[in-house]
């Protein structure tokens, strides 16, 4: 298996946030991804050892905040290379609370869920959430994951689905 071709497969950066017993915390994710337009449903796919998990198990409910181009990608790594479980991610970033749930402020879009399904995997959940709110928050491109790497010149921790050894 030719597992480069995996790197040919599209994705956005994102940071997926919820709760955690009243204190607002999340991880960068890439996989998410819209399911049906009707009712509204996307998917996410978080990683068991990771503490945001747990949170997404216990609230219900997590926010997508969509990162653009211009998005400080200090972000990505406060969200993406550090644990909720020994720090508040949220002291180092701004945010905002849309449909009770934090959301980054420097993001270009949101979108909450709840979650009305879920499938595991042996290392990850895929959480499937109903729409509940989504909006623009700032005119922006999209951060793609491809620009991630190329121009931010990013890398992927081990919990991240597409990390190839
Ligand atoms: C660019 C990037 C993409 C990532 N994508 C995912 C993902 O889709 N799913 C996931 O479980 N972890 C992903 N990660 C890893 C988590 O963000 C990371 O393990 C984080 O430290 C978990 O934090 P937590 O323990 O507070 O939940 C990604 C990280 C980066 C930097």
């Amino acid at each position: 298996m030719n597992k480069s071709a995996f790197y040919q497969l599209s994705y956005g950066v994102y940071v997926i946030s919820t709760w955690d017993k009243g204190r607002a915390t999340g991880c960068t994710a890439n996989s998410a991804m819209q399911i049906t337009s009707s009712p509204a449903t996307i998917a996410v796919s978080i990683n068991h050892d990771n503490y945001t998990n747990q949170c997404i198990q216990d609230t219900g409910k997590f926010a997508i905040s969509i990162l653009g181009e211009h998005s400080s990608p200090g972000i990505i790594g406060t969200f993406g290379f550090k644990s909720g479980k020994d720090c508040n991610k949220f002291d180092e970033v701004e945010h905002t609370v849309k449909e009770y749930l934090p959301v980054v402020a420097d993001a270009c879009a949101y979108i909450v869920c709840e979650v009305v399904d879920k499938m595991e995997t042996s290392t990850h959940t895929v959480f499937l959430g109903k729409v509940l709110d989504a909006d623009i928050l700032k005119k922006d491109d999209p951060m793609t994951y491809a620009y991630y790497h190329n121009v931010i010149k990013g890398k992927s921790p081990k919990n991240a689905p597409t990390y190839i050894e």
